[in-house]
């Protein structure tokens, strides 16, 4: 996985520059908030996950307004019931952590979602929008570059400005299986071996997929955590293509006909008619009297005879369905289901919660002993199943954490402190949008080697 780590939302950082240029001598990574990039060449998008905390009490509407986002597509990802009546004006409560699933795209060669509009309010500002209300999925110079503002103080009201938000599909694999990839915004009693227990993946496997040098993470930082995932093979023109869904988890797709889930047994997506399906195309398998999902099994002296009807795809508004029979050594059981939570209404606090200790990376990839609490303060929802990783993933395959930071480090020798003060602000004046950190750095020391 050839990504990087790169400074983002440093400039408001200038002030302190000579406060902190001591500690950028010993680690850069120390003064801003880092952010895994994904470079990318083709127009292709991937279904990826935010880990969103409530900064307010919001009805699974405005959530689903706020980042313009089915607010059913947002309550099944979360595996949370939702034939309960009025669900989507079920008001979720503040600090609750949710997973939105949103689309990935390809924008000026890096990953990020750009469909997210925000038409500001009397007493937004920029970082209000983007700590508060984004909860720090992204930055006041990542909205203010998007939408060129030249003065964040004059910001109207009823604007309307694009939200830039964190992504990374990573070719929907993590160590060869199918993953799904959650952007983290680090809360500031996490530890990464907190981070690789909740979401039951190793340390090795988050520093290979983010690049990182070491398991130093600071609050802000926003990871691309691994999810196990439920993989679809539907055609290249069905317009759910690429359906990827979370071990625990459900989606829905067709226009609300058809759900989808994944596990808790296996990673085989199972689809079957959604509960409200009402005015859907047939879903009846053809030459059978099956309907999507509907498995029979008959047991004969060869084995057993499995004939299922499965869910295709979508495709200009019809529903594909597959029949399909194989000889399988023993009959499958009932379909299992991942449980469904009830709307929560109360964020959970773990109640055993404690400081975990400085991580300790000991090079085994399993997390340290001590990861045996949950460091959550922020509230999960109540029994959200962790999702597993792959056990015993010691190395990536082709990772290379070469980031702008490990780079630095010659330059670090370098004496003169006005050279090192260019660096910084120079640095600093790259925005995520314009360049990836490779390109950075090179360009960097040859500003470096032609000014000496
Ligand atoms: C991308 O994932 C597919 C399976 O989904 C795999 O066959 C292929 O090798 C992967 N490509 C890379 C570059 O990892
Ligand atoms: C077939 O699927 C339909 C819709 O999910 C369900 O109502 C029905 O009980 C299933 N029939 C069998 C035999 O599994
Ligand atoms: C399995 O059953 C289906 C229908 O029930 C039948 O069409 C198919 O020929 C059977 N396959 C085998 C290998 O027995
Ligand atoms: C979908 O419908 C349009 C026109 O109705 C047609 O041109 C196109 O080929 C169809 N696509 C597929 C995949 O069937
Ligand atoms: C999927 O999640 C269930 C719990 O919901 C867990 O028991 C299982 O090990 C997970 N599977 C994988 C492959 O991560």
């Amino acid at each position: 996985m050839a990504d990087q780590v790169l400074c983002s939302a440093c400039r408001s950082l200038n002030l302190f520059l000579f406060v902190i240029l001591t500690s950028i001598l010993a680690n850069v990574a120390f003064v801003c908030a880092k952010s895994t990039i994904e470079p990318c060449s083709n127009s292709d998008s991937c279904n990826a996950l935010l880990g969103y905390t409530l900064y307010t009490d919001l009805k699974v509407s405005e959530v689903g307004s706020l980042f313009q986002v089915d607010p059913i597509s947002i309550l099944t990802a979360n595996a949370i019931d939702v034939s309960y009546p009025d669900v989507e004006n079920h008001i979720l409560p503040s600090q609750l952590f949710i997973k939105i699933p949103i689309s990935c795209s390809c924008v000026d060669g890096i990953r990020k979602s750009v469909s997210t509009r925000y038409k500001t309010r009397p007493s937004d500002t920029l970082s209000s929008i983007a700590d508060s209300i984004y909860a720090g999925l992204v930055s006041s110079d990542q909205i203010r570059e998007a939408n060129s503002i030249a003065d964040p103080s004059l910001l109207d009201v009823g604007q309307t400005l694009v939200v830039p938000l964190p992504c990374t599909c990573f070719n929907g694999t993590d160590n060869s299986l199918p993953a799904i990839y959650l952007s983290y915004v680090v809360q500031p009693e996490d530890t990464l071996s907190g981070i690789a227990f909740r979401y039951s993946t190793t340390i090795t496997d988050l520093m290979d997929v983010n690049a990182m040098g070491n398991p130093a993470i600071k609050a802000g930082d926003i990871l691309a955590v691994p999810l196990p995932a439920c993989a679809s093979k539907f055609p290249s023109y069905a317009s759910d293509f690429g359906l990827i869904v979370p071990n625990g988890s459900y989606a829905i797709t067709a226009s609300h006909c058809v759900q989808c889930s994944c596990g808790p047994g296996n990673l085989n997506m199972y689809c079957m008619p959604a509960p409200f399906a009402v005015s859907c195309s047939s879903m009846q398998c053809k030459n059978s009297n099956l309907m999507l999902g509907n498995v029979t099994a008959q047991q004969s002296s060869a084995g057993c005879n499995v004939t299922s009807c499965s869910y295709g795809g979508f495709v200009n508004g019809t529903i594909l369905t597959t029949l399909s029979s194989n000889l399988q050594p023993r009959c499958p059981g009932p379909q299992q289901f991942p449980p469904l939570k009830a709307p929560p209404t109360t964020v959970i606090r773990d109640t055993n919660f404690a400081p975990a200790p400085a991580p300790q990376f000991d090079g085994s990839g399993s997390p340290a002993p001590s990861s045996g609490l949950i460091p959550s303060t922020t509230g999960s929802l109540p029994g959200l199943p962790p999702a597993s990783g792959p056990i015993g993933s010691t190395s990536g395959m082709n990772s290379a954490p070469s980031s702008a930071f490990s780079l630095m480090n010659p330059l670090a020798s370098i004496p003169a402190a006005f050279l090192l003060f260019i660096l910084v602000n120079y640095i600093m004046s790259f925005s995520l949008e314009q360049s990836t950190g490779r390109t950075n750095v090179i360009q960097m020391i040859q500003m470096i080697s032609s000014d000496s």
